[in-house]
């Protein structure tokens, strides 16, 4: 397994990156977090951010810093971008000064915009669509537990969001049977769900359902998120009653397989998607999931940026 051919591509879906591809990232992230391999990528990274981060811009600048290199932070307050420059400008500009760029944004075309004009590895770190850079982490927390990925069943209770979204992609891929229960009116895009169905095929299988209790019966890992994301949260207090039947609580755990750990990408909402005795229980990763942040975008920038010898 190598993270050769992952130099000089785009990380824009969790789908961009074949089976073989992200074992060989996972491999790699688990190595550097055990410091059996050391990297130094003296390269500098930009991180252009439209929404609120933690985590990732935390994560993506101790990771660069951590290889060698160095981080512009260029949150759209501080660009031209707040002030309407078109993406395909600011792309090629960038482009002539960074080695690597990863984006927060709002619509999925945008990420893929900057991505056509750029000559530079693209990564998105969060969009209404996706969030694949934390479905990274998640795989890596679930490996680690487990020994394994493919067999396992993850089950996602909540909002059909950018994250669902991302974990489908990604656990078809690895070849885990993923589960998502959603309220009716909120289940995961439809383009999702078939190429979700298309690379499981006959590997895993994709369950859709309204019932919390259906999706978590034989799950080893049970994951949410917030109930309005990033530009919802006008919607917030009005989702609460619709999706109360999906909160992870200690009585759906209890339902799961004995083993099940949980995850959630946070930030949580407590007591609303999530219980604090849930989070803060005995089958809790969060914060592991959280460290591994670091550990999987700093083997995704090293591999992106050819740091990586073979
Ligand atoms: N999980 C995650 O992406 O967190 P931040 O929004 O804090 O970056
Ligand atoms: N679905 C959430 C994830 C935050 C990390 C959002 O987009 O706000």
């Amino acid at each position: 397994m190598s993270v050769a051919s992952l130099q000089g591509r785009d990380f824009l879906s969790m789908a961009d990156f074949s089976t073989e591809e992200i074992q060989a990232l996972l491999q790699l992230a688990a190595q550097m977090k055990a410091g059996a391999v050391q990297v130094r990528c003296a390269k500098v990274l930009g991180l252009l951010f439209q929404k609120a981060s933690t985590r990732t811009r935390v994560s993506f600048s101790v990771a660069i810093y951590q290889l060698g290199g160095q981080v512009l932070d260029l949150n759209a307050t501080v660009t031209q971008v707040s002030r309407g420059e078109p993406t395909i400008d600011t792309a090629r500009v960038l482009e002539r000064y960074l080695d690597v760029v990863a984006i927060r944004t709002f619509e999925q075309q945008e990420v893929e915009t900057f991505a056509h004009y750029a000559k530079i590895p693209v990564i998105n770190a969060l969009t209404d669509l996706e969030h694949p850079c934390q479905v990274l982490a998640d795989l890596l927390t679930i490996q680690e537990e487990f020994g394994t990925l493919a067999g396992l069943t993850l089950a996602y209770l909540g909002d059909g969001n950018n994250v669902a979204h991302s974990l489908m992609l990604g656990c078809a891929l690895m070849g885990m049977n993923v589960h998502i229960a959603t309220p009716a009116e909120y289940q995961p895009d439809a383009g999702i769900v078939e190429r979700t169905r298309a690379i499981a095929c006959d590997r895993s299988s994709v369950l859709l359902t309204q019932d919390p209790y259906e999706a978590v019966t034989g799950a080893h890992v049970l994951y949410t998120d917030v109930w309005a994301s990033m530009g919802q949260e006008d919607l917030a207090a009005t989702r609460i009653p619709i999706f109360q039947p999906y909160q992870v609580n200690e009585a759906l755990l209890a339902q799961a397989e004995p083993k099940a750990i949980v995850l959630h990408c946070l930030p949580a909402h407590r007591e609303e998607e999530i219980t604090d005795a849930v989070i803060e229980g005995s089958q809790s990763r969060i914060w592991d999931e959280a460290e591994n942040r670091l550990h999987a975008q700093k083997a995704l920038l090293a591999s992106l940026l050819g740091g990586v010898s073979s």
